[in-house]
């Protein structure tokens, strides 16, 4: 399976990702060797730690790093067979709501979705406020790993509210795999159980602290789940994403006695 993997900080210099083109180059190798063919470059913006308020210098980085990238070709010829796709990881701040008016905001890929992300301890009234203003501005949201979102952990079913509003859902692969604590391990869970997961993705942001990898969170759902969900959360719909078109939503879960 070819998988496509819509949220990773592979890069460079900006945020708590990749530190330099070499991290880049060997992320890029690890998702390839687990299977990865075509990954988004979602560097965090309007984070107040990383000051990434500005989404022409965060394009013309990631043009940069393709133009790199292509110049590594001969010496790791496996780049000619991942391709690399432009984004962000808007936090839902004052700033990122001043630039969604504005329309100076990065989406995946350029298309209609926008993949944003929230305080841990936000309020589900605020998180909803915030979401009701990225439709009209034009966009899709896709909320990035709500299994990490105390008001989610206290209520998965009140993700139905973001899915009844069109919202697009994404949760991180380590979650499914302990690596933030049972609260958001079983949180993810049930999300996936209720059919309320759409895309599953690394989040990956450095080689050796939350590598880009989706193989062993992909060896885990093929043996609990129907392979047809598994292809729509790590191929299908964020292949839909990348290409603008509408996805095939999955909630609520088939019943498998059915
Ligand atoms: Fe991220």
């Amino acid at each position: 399976m070819n998988f496509v993997d819509i949220h990773t900080h592979v890069l460079p210099g900006v945020d708590d990702g990749a530190a330099s083109i070499d991290e880049t180059v060997a992320m890029l190798r690890m998702a390839y060797d687990g299977g990865t063919r075509k990954i988004v470059s979602t560097p965090h913006m309007f984070f107040d730690l990383f000051k990434n308020n500005d989404f022409v210098e965060i394009r013309d980085r990631f043009d940069q790093l393709t133009s790199d990238l292509n110049s590594y070709q001969d010496q790791f010829p496996f780049l000619k067979a991942i391709e690399i796709y432009p984004g962000a990881e808007n936090y839902a701040s004052p700033e990122f709501l001043e630039a969604l008016g504005q329309g100076c905001v990065l989406t995946l890929n350029g298309s209609r979705y926008l993949l944003v992300e929230f305080s841990p301890m936000l309020p589900f009234t605020q998180i909803e406020n915030i979401i009701q203003r990225v439709f009209p501005a034009g966009y899709t949201p896709v909320i990035a790993h709500p299994e990490r979102y105390a008001a989610i952990q206290e209520d998965p079913m009140r993700m139905v509210r973001f899915w009844e509003m069109g919202c697009v859902t994404q949760v991180n692969a380590d979650s499914l795999l302990g690596g933030w604590g049972s609260r958001a391990t079983k949180c993810a869970k049930a999300l996936l159980e209720e059919g309320l997961v759409d895309v599953i993705a690394s989040d990956g942001h450095r080689v050796r602290w939350r590598p880009p990898v989706l193989e062993g969170v992909f060896r885990k759902l093929e043996s609990e789940y129907a392979g047809e969900d598994v292809a729509a959360w790590m191929v299908e719909n964020p292949q839909g994403i990348l290409a603008n078109e509408s996805l095939e939503v999955s909630y609520p879960a088939k019943d498998p006695t059915k």
